[in-house]
Formats: C-alpha cells, sequence, structure tokens
C-alpha cells in the first residue's frame, strides 16, 4: 500500500485499511505528491474528517510573502459543539498578500479554499470583501463569506510553486481564510479529450479541458446520500439530488449493496467513489401503464453571467438483470447530448462497470442547467429505463494571465474589468518595496 509513506491520521488510515480489506481487487488509496492542508491564522494542527491541517504559523518552510500584511485572528468564543477547531482560527490581509507553496509535481491539482466567518479582534469576518489569485489567476473577485463555505478550484499548475494572493477590495479593507487545501489530482480526474461540446446546432468535440480553470459548483450523488469527505477518495463533499428534481414522482431511488466493478477505460474510484456508482434514480413506473413515456429532469441553479461549465455525469448500471437491456438518451438544456446511451457496450460488456462523460454546455435559460434522462427508441416497452448516479458541474472561467515575472512577483495583470483595480493596488505595493 502506498499510504504508508504518507502522514495520516490513524483513523483515516484505518478507513483506507478497511477498504482495502473489504474490496480485494481494488487499487491502493490514492497519495498526492504535492500535499498541503494549512490551518491559517493558527500555531497549532487541526483535525477536519481524519485529515490534520498544519497551523500556518508554526510552519517551517512556509514563505509568507509580507509577514506584515496579515494577522491571525481567533474567535473567543467558538461553538461549544463544533467538532473541529479548523474554523476557530483565521488569517486576515489588509494587503495584497498571501502565500507561496513549492510544487513537485506538474500537472492537475485541487485548490480548496475553507472559509468561516467569526467576529474576533474588532474583525468582522462576515463584511470582508475581497479576491483571489492563484499563480495570477483570479479565482474569486469581489468576493464575500456570509455564511461557511468551501470553494473549490481545479486546474494545471505548471512550475515550482503556488502563490495565493489574497486581494482587499471594497471598503471593509481586508480578506481572509480559515484553511487551505493544495493537492495534487490524479492524472486521470481531468483529460483533455472526449469532452462533448453541447449546443443547440450540433454536438462537437471540447479539447484542452486541463488548460481550463475549473470552478466547482454542484457535485451529486444522485440517487444517495450526502458524502463527507470522510466518505471520498479526494476527499470531497456529494450532496443529495432530491432538491432538484423537477418533478419528484418522475424518479425511484436504486442502490446496490455491492461494489462497482472498476473497468480500464472508465471510470476510477479517484473520478468518483464507490458510494456514487452504487446509488442512483431511475424512471419511476411504479403506477403507470407499460409504455408511458417521460424523462426524470433535475435543475440545477448557475451563474447566468454566460459562462460555459463542465457537466460531468456519473453512470453505472445497477438496474439491469442482464447486458443490453438498458438504452437511454440524456439531454442538456433539452438539447441532446447522448443519444441510445448503451452502457453494456461502453462499460466493457460488463455491468455495474462505472463511467462517465464530460459534456460541455451553456446555461439556458440564464442561471439553469438542466440536466434529463429518458427512455430511448431502441428500449423494449418491457425494460424501458433511464438512470443517472452522480452529476458534478463546474464553471470554466474564462481568465487569462501574463507569465511570471520572479523579479516583480507582486504584480499581476489580469484580463478582466472587474478586475482593473487589482493591479493598481500591486503596483503601489511594488512601490513600497
Ligand atoms: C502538526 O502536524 C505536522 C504534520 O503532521 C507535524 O509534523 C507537526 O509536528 C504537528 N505539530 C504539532 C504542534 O502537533
Ligand atoms: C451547533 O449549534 C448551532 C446553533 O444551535 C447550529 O446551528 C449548528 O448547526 C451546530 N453545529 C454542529 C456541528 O452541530
Ligand atoms: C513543470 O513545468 C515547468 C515548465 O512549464 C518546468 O520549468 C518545471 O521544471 C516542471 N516541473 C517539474 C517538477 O517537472
Ligand atoms: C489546445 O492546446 C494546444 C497547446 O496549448 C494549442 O496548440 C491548441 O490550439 C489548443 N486547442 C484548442 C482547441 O484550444
Ligand atoms: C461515511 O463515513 C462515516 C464515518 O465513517 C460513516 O459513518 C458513514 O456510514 C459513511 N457513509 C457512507 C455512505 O459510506
Ligand atoms: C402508487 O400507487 C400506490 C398504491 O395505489 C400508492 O400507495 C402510491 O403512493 C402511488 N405512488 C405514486 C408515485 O403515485
Ligand atoms: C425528454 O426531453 C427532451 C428534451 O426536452 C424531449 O425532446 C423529449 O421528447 C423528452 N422525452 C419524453 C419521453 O418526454
Amino acid at each position: 500500500m502506498r499510504g504508508v509513506h504518507f502522514p495520516m491520521a490513524p483513523d483515516k488510515f484505518l478507513h483506507f485499511l478497511t477498504l482495502f480489506i473489504l474490496l480485494p481487487f481494488s487499487s491502493s488509496a490514492f497519495t498526492p505528491s504535492d500535499n498541503y492542508l494549512l490551518s491559517c491564522g493558527s500555531a497549532s494542527n487541526s483535525t477536519l474528517f481524519g485529515r490534520v491541517f498544519v497551523g500556518d504559523s508554526a510552519l517551517p518552510g512556509l514563505g509568507f510573502i509580507s509577514e506584515d500584511q496579515s494577522v491571525s485572528v481567533t474567535q473567543e468564543n467558538p461553538p461549544l459543539n463544533s467538532t473541529t477547531s479548523l474554523y476557530n482560527t483565521a488569517r486576515v490581509f489588509r494587503g495584497s498578500s498571501g502565500y507561496q507553496l513549492s510544487i513537485k509535481e506538474n500537472g492537475t491539482h485541487l485548490v480548496r479554499f475553507h472559509f468561516s466567518p467569526f467576529s474576533a479582534q474588532s474583525f468582522e469576518l462576515k463584511s470582508a470583501n475581497f479576491g483571489v489569485t492563484v499563480n495570477g489567476f483570479a479565482v474569486l473577485s469581489d468576493f464575500s463569506a456570509g455564511a461557511s463555505v468551501v470553494k473549490e478550484f481545479i486546474f494545471k499548475i505548471d512550475g515550482t510553486f503556488v502563490e495565493i494572493i489574497f486581494i482587499p477590495s471594497g471598503s471593509s479593507g481586508f480578506g481572509f481564510v480559515n484553511a487551505i487545501e493544495v493537492f495534487s489530482a490524479p492524472p486521470d480526474l481531468i483529460i483533455d479529450d472526449g469532452a462533448r461540446l453541447i449546443s443547440d446546432a450540433r454536438t462537437e468535440e471540447y479539447n484542452n479541458l486541463t488548460s481550463q480553470v475549473l470552478e466547482t459548483i454542484h457535485r451529486i450523488n444522485v440517487g444517495g446520500p450526502r458524502l463527507t469527505p470522510f466518505n471520498d477518495t479526494l476527499w470531497r463533499t456529494w450532496i443529495p439530488d432530491d432538491e432538484y428534481l423537477v418533478l419528484n414522482s418522475a424518479a425511484k431511488p436504486v442502490s446496490t449493496t455491492q461494489p462497482p466493478n472498476y473497468q480500464g477505460g472508465g471510470s476510477s474510484r479517484e473520478v468518483a467513489p464507490d458510494n456514487v456508482y452504487m446509488t442512483a434514480q431511475q424512471m419511476n413506473r411504479d403506477n403507470l401503464t407499460l409504455d408511458s413515456k417521460f424523462n426524470i429532469s433535475w435543475d440545477f441553479p448557475v451563474d447566468s453571467g454566460g459562462f460555459r461549465y463542465l457537466v460531468r455525469l456519473h453512470f453505472c448500471d445497477i438496474v439491469s438483470s442482464a447486458l443490453n437491456e438498458l438504452y437511454f438518451n440524456v439531454y442538456i438544456n433539452d438539447y441532446p447530448a447522448y443519444t441510445n446511451l448503451d452502457l453494456s457496450v461502453l462499460a466493457v460488456h460488463l455491468l455495474a462497470s462505472p463511467y462517465y462523460i464530460d459534456f460541455v454546455a451553456g446555461s439556458h435559460p440564464p442561471g439553469v442547467m438542466r440536466i434529463s434522462v429518458g427512455p430511448s427508441d431502441l428500449s423494449s416497452p418491457l425494460r424501458m429505463n433511464a438512470i443517472l448516479n452522480g452529476a458534478e458541474i463546474m464553471k470554466i472561467a474564462t481568465l487569462a494571465s501574463l507569465p511570471m515575472d520572479k523579479k516583480k512577483s507582486h504584480v499581476w495583470i489580469l484580463v478582466g474589468s472587474a478586475l482593473a483595480g487589482y493591479q493598481v493596488e500591486e503596483e503601489e505595493e511594488e512601490e513600497r518595496n
């Protein structure tokens, strides 16, 4: 097991070990080669879902770009029922400043920011207004955290370090963060080929997905329970689909106790964990005549700004008793996205074999992403069904950055009108240096 070389809390190790014993044919747990878990504004470590977040004030080798620009704050009366101390501290940034983390491995990384506002030492963190850049990309701009939230970004890092800068904006004059995660993704998480760009006219191939900055908007365990970072191979949170169903009675949850049959060419346990593939929604045909046809649809709220989204749909045929029984159609925003989907063929002639398909689509009407599955003309009336096991919706950020110049590492030139002010602030800082 590769996991033994990796510093893990004992309970995490046990969790992996359990999986390993229960699923003898599975590969070992994923161990990222870059793995930063920072408890910000803290001198001590905190644990969240079995992972140790290291206090940033005590970390050797972690270079603060401008220490005088930031302060550590602690919540004076933390809630008695809180399960972690991670959110009792924060680092407040009064000027453009942040972290520089050295990177061992080029390629796709996951970056998560945890914001959990509290009041402390003359800072009301709810009122903070700020932007965040990662290696010059503005991942958050004009951002405020009114309630606890985790923001996740997925993108390629080429170079020897990651530079994360918090830039106060508006009248608050400061930004903050409670915790940061930066870790390398498994190589198969995001791949360049195979995504389908869906529009009214036709479906075409969408390439270069790894060159995009993705922001996770929805991550849904369809037909199943909420999954916490404790249950997930990449420490993700998956939420149930019920509240997004357009017509609840169209769908009927189905689940299996058998672990999925992962196959080369299909999905892997890192792309989505067992629990996602072991539950699904299927057509609810309970009180209907044999040949009634309908779709199951979900409406997901998204930004209305004309963005494109990566829509990753997860499938695993846990409803058929034999191969070649299930054929169905997938629609995105009412456009045909995949017609006569035949999981028996896609998932190498094996039932319960996980598979995912990447689609790229805008939102029509603005602000809503509608995903539907429904029967195909190839289905026999007796076997008519359609399923969905999981769905992820990630906003494709359209940002540009200039290559980094080490000597002027505080000057970031960003494309986008909302960000015009940042450059000025940075240049002022440059003059002070
Ligand atoms: C915090 O965790 C790190 C990494 O697990 C460890 O090296 C360090 O000793 C811990 N610090 C404290 C104060 O427990
Ligand atoms: C703690 O209590 C507060 C207030 O009663 C509640 O809103 C919150 O959800 C609780 N948190 C946990 C982790 O139980
Ligand atoms: C990552 O890529 C950059 C150029 O894009 C290169 O300079 C650097 O050495 C690479 N790092 C590793 C660890 O391969
Ligand atoms: C994909 O990236 C390659 C290399 O960066 C570039 O040459 C090519 O034009 C890109 N293709 C598209 C469709 O953007
Ligand atoms: C997730 O992990 C928790 C903690 O170990 C466990 O109680 C729960 O049953 C798990 N959920 C699933 C769906 O595996
Ligand atoms: C289907 O019919 C049964 C028995 O008549 C009833 O209990 C159930 O609520 C109905 N289900 C739906 C989805 O209408
Ligand atoms: C499913 O939705 C698509 C797109 O809106 C529509 O064209 C199709 O007729 C629907 N199928 C059924 C059986 O209602």
